[in-house]
């Protein structure tokens, strides 16, 4: 009998004051990449087994060659390998379950970090365990942006995470000088 799914759920994500992800034309800015969260998330990941994103989102660090991953796309029906990288597969939900998804990438224990898009994001809303939310308080992306999760910025991310059953529980400061913190936001 196969064994059951025990994937633990994580995601990650660093926002703009108002709760912006990118800017308006859906590009990270330098702005917000800031050395101490970016360790943090370089040492979240490497902690990882396996790594879930959409197409357009990449940590792009030196150990992400070596990661295993799964890249949503429309691009397939379900499944397949994705010809630019032996490490990862390419996952269609309208044709195949998350647990097909991790089957196929061979990692059906130990943790999953979700890195984004905003779409992504709420496709797990309900199933995160810890959802890392790490925010620059003092920055605005000049013209708008995109917004962490859909629904950003007419409600703010915390909303959107404690309408899904997400507690924070303890806030660490990043960097005090730009007032950047990372807050886990644990279910149950
Ligand atoms: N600040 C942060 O922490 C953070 C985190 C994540 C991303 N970002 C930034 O946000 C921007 C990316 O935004 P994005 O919305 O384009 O994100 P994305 O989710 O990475 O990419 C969108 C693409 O992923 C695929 N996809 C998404 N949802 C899908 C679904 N339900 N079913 C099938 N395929 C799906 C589609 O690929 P196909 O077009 O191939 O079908 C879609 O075009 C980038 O600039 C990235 O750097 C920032």
């Amino acid at each position: 009998m196969a064994k059951p799914h025990v994937m633990r759920i994580e995601g990650y994500v660093i926002v703009s004051a108002d709760g912006m992800l990118a800017d308006a034309s859906g590009v990270m800015p330098a702005s917000l990449k800031f050395e101490a969260d970016q360790r943090f998330f370089e040492s979240a990941l490497d902690a990882a087994d396996l790594i879930v994103h959409g197409r357009n989102s990449f940590e792009d660090q030196p150990r992400s060659p070596q990661r295993t991953r799964i890249i949503l796309t429309r691009s397939v029906a379900a499944l397949g390998p994705d010809p630019s990288n032996p490490k990862a597969t390419l996952w269609n939900p309208a044709g195949a379950s998350f647990e097909d998804a991790c089957r196929h990438a061979g990692i059906t224990t130990g943790t999953a970090a979700v890195i984004g898009g905003p779409d992504v994001f709420e496709m797990f809303m309900d199933r995160f365990e810890v959802f890392w939310l790490s925010q620059a308080h003092g920055l605005t992306i000049p013209g708008g942006g995109m917004g962490g999760f859909p629904g950003v910025p007419q409600r703010s991310p915390q909303d959107i995470l404690s309408a899904h059953g997400l507690k924070p529980e303890e806030t660490r400061v990043l960097d005090a000088e730009r007032r950047v913190d990372v807050t886990a936001w644990r279910r149950g």
